[in-house]
């Protein structure tokens, strides 16, 4: 494997035995040490949680410095490519591995903007769900009903993989937009082929087929960095999920929407969202962020501060920086209501920066601090921060997805487990078995014990 090298070797003493186990570097002084004969060696396995101490994979797409607060998308510093890039010129950087030339770009660009409408037969999808429902709920059934239409991707055959990745990411913003149609009980709005990716997805989500709609230009700047800002971010929990998903050899679509599903939780994609509704819970309660902050900390309260924290980041993640400094330009220029917000999100930041709970635990904001801020300033609803997060995660997760697939290392995901339960027992009749366990009875919360035929209520939390 290229740029993964061979530096020795760990000792490991285990059960009277000492192994060695290869210590490899990658190309940024990250080292790792290869368990893969470990079981075979020493008859145990490693445990670790969350998988916070555990490679899962080599991979060459993005690099993460968490204590320095780096991250660079194919050796790209985000800042650049936030400032300079066009999202679909980074989606190619993420999937091919390179900037494209002029060519290869407008290429791209036209074999996306020629895909975005989506089956007619899909939309009906559309009006079968409650105005309720999440959108989140919608694109990730949707996404997968995409193999449905397009039977070629179940294989992964290499000569189509190409048209699906592109129908894939030019059918998202049209999915998106039309599950927020629905919910607001509004005519579908088809793509246009004469507008770039994200003006063609404000489009559909704020015209009405009575009038003519002008895209605000410092919006569309303000989506296409967000995109690229939320583009890639290593072996996250979503982007992990699809590589599990992939490994099975489930196809581009059923793996990307196991990718959404992953993403919605709000530990991870779903953060956004629960920042602006705590910032709107302070604001509503006075904005004495320094209550909210005691909150915090009394573990007991069970709050968390949303958009803080970082498995991996342990100092300021560049996203959120970036993200701060549009905050001011982007409400400036579109003057919408978003300021009281972004003012309590700037006190609540520099109350926690300067406090030791935060600083002791290495707690700075994220991506989700500041993202809703500016989505709000744009006209998005909050139910749909997380969708706009999988919009832009998408060419990361498609890339993640074909390197996984191309590895030499490639075989299915299927980590080992420490067994805790009962040891061998035997079977016992029904007729043997006198009464329900007590243990089994307080869980299933059983009123005395039930008579022979007589109907059994029970009240199961
Ligand atoms: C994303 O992985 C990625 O790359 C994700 C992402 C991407 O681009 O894909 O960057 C996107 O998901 C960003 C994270 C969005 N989530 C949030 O903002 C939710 C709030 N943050 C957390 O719940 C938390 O920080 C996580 C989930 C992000 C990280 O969790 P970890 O690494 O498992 O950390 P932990 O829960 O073990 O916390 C360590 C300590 C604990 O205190 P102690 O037990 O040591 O006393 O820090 C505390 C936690 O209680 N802590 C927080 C906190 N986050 C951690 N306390 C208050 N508020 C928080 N937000």
């Amino acid at each position: 494997m290229k740029n993964y090298t061979k530096l020795g070797h760990a000792e490991l003493k285990v059960l009277g035995k000492t192994v060695k186990l290869p210590l490899y570097g990658g190309t940024e002084d990250e080292k790792g040490i290869d368990i893969s004969q470990l079981r075979e060696q020493t008859a145990c396995i490693t445990l670790d949680p969350g998988y916070a101490n555990t490679g899962s994979c080599t991979s060459g797409i993005t690099f993460i410095d968490g204590e320095k607060g780096i991250l660079r998308y194919r050796g790209y510093a985000i800042e650049d490519l936030a400032k300079n890039a066009s999202f679909l010129e980074v989606a190619y950087l993420l999937i091919y591995g390179e900037l494209p030339n002029p060519t290869q770009l407008s290429a791209f660009v036209n074999k996306i903007t020629r895909r975005s409408m989506i089956p007619e037969g899909m939309k009906r999808f559309f009006h079968g769900y409650p105005e309720s429902a999440h959108p989140m709920s919608i694109l990730s059934a949707m996404i997968c009903s995409l193999s449905a239409y397009y039977p070629d991707c179940i294989h992964n055959h290499p000569e189509t993989m190409d048209l699906n990745i592109c129908r894939i990411i030019a059918k998202i913003p049209s999915i998106a937009a039309f599950s927020y149609k629905q919910s607001i009980g509004q005519p579908i709005i088809e793509p246009m082929n004469k507008l770039n990716y994200t003006e063609n997805f404000l489009r559909m989500m704020f015209a009405v087929p009575t009038e003519e709609y002008d895209v605000d230009p410092v919006a569309a700047r303000a989506l296409e960095m967000i995109l690229i800002l939320h583009a890639d971010h290593e072996q996250n929990c979503s982007t992990s999920t699809v590589r599990i998903a992939g490994s099975s050899q489930a196809n581009l679509y059923a793996s990307i929407s196991a990718g959404i599903c992953a993403l919605w939780g709000y530990l991870h994609g779903g953060a956004n969202q629960a920042v602006i509704d705590m910032l709107r819970q302070i604001r509503n309660d006075g904005g004495d962020v320094k209550k909210f902050i005691r909150q915090v900390k009394d573990k007991k309260s069970g709050v968390r501060l949303m958009g803080f924290g970082h498995r991996v980041y342990k100092n300021y993640d560049p996203r959120a920086s970036i993200l701060k400094k549009a905050c001011d330009d982007v409400l400036a220029k579109v003057g919408t209501d978003g300021r009281p917000l972004l003012d309590i999100a700037k006190k609540l930041e520099n109350a926690a920066l300067h406090d030791d709970y935060f600083v002791e635990r290495k707690l700075y904001p994220n991506v989700d601090f500041y993202s809703g801020i500016i989505l709000r300033g744009i006209g998005i609803p909050s139910d749909m921060f997380t969708v706009i997060f999988a919009i832009g995660r998408l060419p990361g997760w498609i890339a993640q997805w074909l390197e996984m697939r191309e590895s030499p290392t490639f075989r299915i995901a299927r980590p080992r487990q420490i067994y805790t339960g009962n040891n061998l027992r035997k079977y016992v009749p029904l007729k043997k078995r006198e009464t329900l366990s007590k243990k089994v009875a307080s869980i299933l919360k059983i009123k005395g014990e039930p008579k022979a035929k007589e109907k059994v209520e029970w009240s199961r939390q």
